[in-house]
């Protein structure tokens, strides 16, 4: 289990490059499920979460390659299967995306539920009633969600709440379906955009996605293409605000600052300033950060992925802060753990209150989920004194060569891959 061990304390500056979204290409992956031909994917993170959505893939029946740092080579073609192993899908909710291709390609799908995970129940049924609405019979069949449709049919769908996962495997299925789907309250993330534009470069008939109400036009077949997956907004908006805790000036580069705009609004609200110049973000600031409020909601509002770091920065600002989380039910394992390195946290319900302090001190602390992870590395590189953040492989699911890139900005901060502990075969 490697660790991350961290000298706090150093002032960080310089230029950080933006990598390709994860949250884009993971449903972008699963569409590839939707035509035989060969389709190739530029600007892929390298990730676990990716390397886990290849394993789904090749699970499934497909072919698929890096055939460069970020560039990725899928072919779906022949014997496609219909269902997903539980493994991949126990490892990572998003396998779930495979759901709507599937059904939509097959006219038949069998895809684990995926369960819960440290940051909520999570569960399907937004997607499952979406695809019951487009004319397919759906079960439970001993842990698996088993879908079947002679062909699916367009239909009116109105998502309970605007689930981004819901959104793209709706959208997805659609695709292929007969005649036109409207699917009504649907996210508006830059992901389902980004999701859109890739279906519609294979041919598909998406509109309105960016908006709440997505029209989708059945076509009989899609085809291959190469397309270049958007920057990663939640890698941008955790180092414009480690910027901004750390005074700076930190460049990010190759971004998309459209999609930033609610961590901008508060970051400046903080006290903060963010220079725009196309896709280049500089954050700087001059004193301490003030103390503000934040509430999580869909986009085009604050992200629920930024709330653990923005939650750090507030740990050291003058003031009370108060972070409301209305997405996830239980998205606040970071915060004993922030306790322990000093920081005044209180937990009433689902709003933390947070009164400002003048240092955290480092210590041993361990990541309960991705954003939470990169949260304590921050706050690892504001505290003084040494701190190590143990399950990192949370981390290595979202954020590629973290150590290194921070490295490069000054930080005292390196990686240490321990053995697994062997064995005791004492106690047979
Ligand atoms: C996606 C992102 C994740 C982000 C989240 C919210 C990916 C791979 N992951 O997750 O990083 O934090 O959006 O921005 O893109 N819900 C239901 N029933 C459903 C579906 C969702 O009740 O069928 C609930 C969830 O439990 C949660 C809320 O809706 O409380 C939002 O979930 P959703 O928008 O679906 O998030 P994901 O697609 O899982």
């Amino acid at each position: 289990m490697a660790r991350i061990l961290i000298e706090g304390g150093i002032p960080l500056s310089g230029e950080i490059a933006v990598g390709g979204a994860k949250n884009a290409a993971l449903p972008i992956m699963a569409a590839t499920l939707l035509c035989g031909d060969p389709i190739r994917l530029s600007n892929v993170p390298r990730l676990n979460d990716v390397e886990t959505m290849q394993k789904v893939l090749r699970a499934l029946g497909g072919t698929v390659a890096w055939e460069g740092p970020h560039e990725m080579a899928i072919t779906c073609d022949g014997g496609i299967k219909e269902e997903a192993p539980y493994e991949l899908v126990k490892a990572m909710r998003a396998s779930f995306f495979v759901m709507g291709p599937l059904l939509a390609r097959l006219r038949r799908a069998r895809v684990p539920l995926p369960g819960g995970c440290a940051i909520g129940v999570r569960p399907v049924n937004i997607h499952l009633k979406g695809f019951e609405a487009l004319g397919a019979k759906v079960s439970i069949d001993g842990g698996f969600a088993v879908a079947t449709a002679d062909r699916l049919q367009g239909a009116r769908i109105h998502l309970d709440f605007p689930s981004v996962g819901a959104t793209e495997n709706l959208m997805m299925a659609a695709t292929l379906a007969e005649g036109t789907t409207v699917i009504e309250n649907a996210a508006q993330e830059p992901e389902i955009v980004d999701l859109a534009d890739f279906l519609n470069a294979m041919g598909a008939k998406v509109q309105g996605a960016g908006g709440p109400t997505i029209q989708i036009e059945g076509v009989r077949q899609l085809r291959g293409v190469s397309y270049r997956v958007i920057p990663d907004r939640i890698d941008a908006g955790t180092f414009l605000v480690l910027g901004a805790m750390t005074r700076g000036p930190l460049v990010i580069k190759d971004a998309q600052p459209a999609h930033q705009m609610a961590v901008i609004a508060k970051l400046q609200e903080m006290g903060a300033t963010i220079d725009v110049q196309g896709d280049r973000m500089t954050v700087e600031a001059r004193g301490r950060l003030r103390g503000v409020d934040v509430k999580t909601l869909p986009y085009p509002g604050f992200p629920t992925d930024m709330q653990a770091q923005i939650t750090v920065a507030m740990c050291l600002a003058q003031g009370t802060s108060l972070v409301t989380e209305t997405v996830f039910e239980n998205r606040f394992m970071h915060i004993a753990e922030l306790v322990r390195m000093g920081a005044n946290l209180n937990i009433r319900d689902r709003t933390v209150v947070i009164n400002g302090v003048d240092r955290l001190i480092g210590c041993p602390v361990s990541a309960s989920d991705l954003r939470a992870g990169a949260a304590l590395v921050m706050a690892g590189l504001v505290a003084e004194g040494r701190t190590e953040v143990g399950n990192v492989f949370h981390i290595d699911r979202g954020y590629e060569n973290l150590v290194e890139r921070l490295a490069r900005l000054g930080a005292r901060i390196s990686r240490l891959e321990e053995p697994a502990t062997p064995p005791d075969h004492s106690r047979r």
